[in-house]
């Protein structure tokens, strides 16, 4: 093993994807998982399998398609990643994690418990030796299907270091081979969290066998921080986020620590294995997918991260780039707008185009992209990497597509009352047509599809912005909604057990903002329509197994 290597283990699919907002549908998980392979990460931890046969079967389906080498490659020539799944610390969660990751070459079961006085007393309700106790009987379990177990002293930068050494032992002795240590609440410094980590690594009985891995949140803004002072205390996994998306304030970012190591290499000497040039194509995609925006300022992949405003930096970076610059645009993925196709490519271009992009479309999927590349090369001078990626995110998650846009015609302006005439293609290929009024085209779109769909949901969020510069650009549009009778569908929360309203995230991309406004409301509106009728068959499937 390399003792300069940093395993970088995201959890974008898993933790990520507990931040409020965030519901992804399978299709879009394989996607990210796909693309996460590519960006060169060690360890996906793609769900918690527990929380419901969805999630248990759409870690299956990535351990199956992304946790193995494409049919002919051998496993070690394809470096294929790690497929984890989050168990808490019993075994009716070990065993659906074990049942969703088994498919993968190389899986691994993840099982936490807490430890912190405040977990143990109140959450719990369990004695410090109660939990040592189920953490060696659960670590032994999950050992005993799976040659791969991470183990996770829950709120670890709360609890006491002594038990901790302790447990972490114990676990060791019971077959751990990861041992990941938690700032769960964001709570600590980054000396304490350095001294934390130091003293687990001198004090651990069996620990200089094992991996030690941090996982900061964000919630006084210390992630980062705090993962880097772990790394630099000896830690050799960091458990991260696209984005830096998360429960609360987040986790700590993939690309933070992974450019921090790489642009300090002097500093830190360490290598993650992860091509950086695909860094900013997939934080798009998870913002797009997951339908939450980026902070124009966020440190790598925020719009303003390479911008440079002030006539005095301007100046500088004319004279040298790297003045007010220490890192290139390039070395994350931003090209400036690389002009890829034009009104007379072809089928075949597209494809190839878009596997180098990363995205593996089916032949329907392709076909429905050309169409609308040839569509924009009409309205668009030139098409780019960003504009690619808008049109063919902005059609995924079709195998939940329940509503199409088929058609839509808005009146709006200072003279009279803004209307909307949508047509809806519905299940069953049945067309609906309904107009409606509203405070603006957007308003009286969304009231036309809500008469449709009728299915009662609050908006919480709405953004829009172009994708490239000029007045032809591509607009997308980002929407946030829940379910308005608070009733469904709600979720687990693996931490505290806790239920919680969902609220899905919805994307849509067109040169006519309004029709990328109606996509954007109707994939998340597609999405809501899917859990409930997947809670609504699991509630029939309850009641006939009553009878
Ligand atoms: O933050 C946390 O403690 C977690 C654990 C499940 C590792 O996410
Ligand atoms: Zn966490």
């Amino acid at each position: 093993m390399n003792p300069n290597f940093i395993t970088i283990f995201d959890t974008t699919l898993r933790d990520g994807e507990q931040s409020p907002g965030a519901t992804l549908t399978s299709a879009e998980k394989l996607e990210i998982a796909r693309n996460l392979s590519r960006l060169g990460v060690t360890v996906i931890e793609a769900g918690f399998p527990a929380a419901s046969p969805d999630d248990l079967e759409a870690v299956r389906r990535i351990a199956e398609e992304v946790g193995n080498p494409p049919p002919g490659e051998s496993e070690l020539g394809a470096q294929v990643p790690i497929i984890c799944g989050l168990a808490r610390a019993n075994k009716a969660d070990i065993d659906a994690a074990w049942q969703a990751v088994a498919p993968a070459a190389r899986p691994r079961i993840h099982t936490f418990l807490a430890t912190s006085p405040i977990h143990m007393q109140y959450k719990l309700r369990m004695d410090p030796e109660d939990v040592v106790d189920r953490v060696r009987e659960m670590v032994s379990y999950a050992r005993s299907l799976c040659p791969d177990v991470e183990f996770s002293p829950e709120d670890a930068g709360r609890s006491d270091p002594e038990f901790l050494y302790l447990v972490l032992g114990e676990a060791i002795k019971a077959g751990a081979t990861t041992l990941n240590i938690p700032d769960t609440v964001g709570y600590t410094t980054p000396e304490e969290f350095s001294r934390l980590i130091s003293g687990i690594i001198a004090n651990t009985p069996g620990i200089e066998n094992t991996i030690v891995s941090v996982h900061c949140h964000d919630d006084l803004g210390l992630a980062t921080a705090n993962t880097l002072a772990g790394i630099q205390a000896g830690a050799r996994q960091a458990e991260v986020t696209v984005n830096g998306i998360g429960e609360r304030a987040g986790n700590t970012s993939l690309e933070e620590v992974v450019m921090a190591l790489l642009t300090r290499r002097s500093v830190f000497g360490f290598e993650t294995g992860i091509d950086t040039t695909q860094i900013s194509r997939v934080s798009r995609m998870v913002s797009n997918y997951t339908g939450i925006p980026v902070q124009p300022n966020k440190a790598i992949v925020g719009a303003n991260a390479f911008a440079h405003e002030a006539g005095i930096h301007q100046d500088g970076m004319l004279k040298h780039n790297q003045t007010y610059e220490i890192m290139r645009p390039e070395s994350v993925g931003i090209s400036r707008s690389r002009l890829v196709l034009g009104k007379h490519s072809g089928r075949h271009a597209l494809k190839i185009h878009l596997a180098e992009m990363g995205y593996e479309l089916t032949s329907e999927e392709l076909d429905r992209t050309f169409a609308r590349v040839k569509e924009l090369a009409d309205k668009k001078k030139t098409i780019t990497d960003a504009d690619l990626e808008a049109l063919v995110e902005d059609q995924a998650g079709g195998d939940h597509e329940f509503f199409r846009l088929e058609g839509l015609q808005v009146t709006c302006g200072t003279m009279g009352m803004p209307t909307a005439t949508v047509r809806l293609v519905g299940p069953d290929e049945e067309v609906h047509v309904q107009a409606a009024i509203g405070t603006g085209p957007v308003d009286a779109s969304y009231k036309a599809i809500d008469a449709i769909v009728g299915l009662g949901n609050i908006l919480l969020e709405f953004n829009i912005h172009a994708i490239t510069e000029g007045i032809d650009a591509l607009g997308e549009v980002t929407v946030r909604l829940q379910a308005d009778n608070g009733s469904l569908p709600k979720r687990t929360s693996p931490q505290n057990g806790q239920t919680h309203v969902r609220t899905f995230g919805g994307y849509g991309a067109d040169t006519d903002i309004i029709v990328a406004s109606a996509k954007a409301y109707l994939s998340a509106l597609n999405k809501l329509l899917f859990a409930h009728q997947m809670s609504s068959s699991r509630s029939s499937q309850a009641a006939i197994l009553q009878i």
